[in-house]
């Protein structure tokens, strides 16, 4: 098939059902966005911003990538990040990751896959900086659900240190940036406990989101321990 039409009469269905309920949606739409979340997450088909939050247009900014990575080096990222917080005036910066990440378990098990193994090397280096922690869980399945939480900590921290958060926190604007990780398995979100909201609780957030993985079971370990 040369042309997706089944996509093409999806769209047409989904934007009459919303014009049918706001007839006006998408021309007021169309002169202004005002989001007030901006969401940095992995690129999974499985895991759609605004969907699992049940927001409609308009109300998200969204960068996603394998593994939802934040580097310093990573134009597309930064300057996504830049355009959330400096123009559109974000309140909220969302690091959203997901249980049974491929990126994350790709990782873990250092596999070859070409290319994208000079990306997640980042999540590498994730697993090295929490090497004892991680060794402490026998089980795999388990050990790359815990990566998969302490690579989102990670990726706060890092997004609490561009550039563009810092000098913003450096202007007096209001800003958060919060850690959350989606299980596959339920539909649900959970808040893994980390908010920040400038730059001298950095660190201590940091540290005790950091302790509390250490000491609480993901919801996946959870469920495979009573399926066990
Ligand atoms: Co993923």
């Amino acid at each position: 098939m040369r042309s997706l039409t089944n996509l093409i009469e999806r769209n047409r269905a989904w934007a009459e059902k919303i014009t049918s309920r706001e007839p006006d949606f998408f021309r007021k739409l169309s002169e202004q966005q005002a989001p007030e979340y901006f969401w940095i997450g992995c690129s999974d088909s499985r895991v759609s911003a605004n969907e699992i939050v049940n927001l409609p247009p308009g109300e998200m900014f969204v960068h996603r990538n394998v593994a939802n990575v934040v580097v310093h080096t990573d134009l597309n990222c930064l300057s996504a990040t830049q355009y959330a917080v400096e123009a559109l005036k974000v309140k909220h910066i969302i690091v959203c990751g997901h249980y049974g990440c491929g990126g994350v378990k790709a990782a873990l098990q250092n596999q070859k896959l070409g290319l994208i193994d000079n990306w997640l090397r980042h999540v590498q280096d994730v697993m090295r900086e929490h090497a004892a922690l991680l060794a402490e869980i026998g089980d795999e399945s388990d050990r790359i659900d815990k990566l998969c939480e302490l690579n989102i900590i990670e990726q706060v921290y890092s997004v609490c240190q561009t550039t563009v958060v810092q000098s913003a926190w450096e202007r007096g604007q209001e800003l958060t940036v919060h850690g959350w990780i989606y299980a596959l398995t339920d539909g649900h979100v959970q808040d893994l406990n980390i908010h920040i909201t400038n730059q001298e609780e950095m660190s201590t957030v940091y540290r005790n989101a950091i302790a509390a993985v250490r000491q609480t079971k993901s919801s996946g370990e959870l469920s495979r321990q009573t399926a066990r």
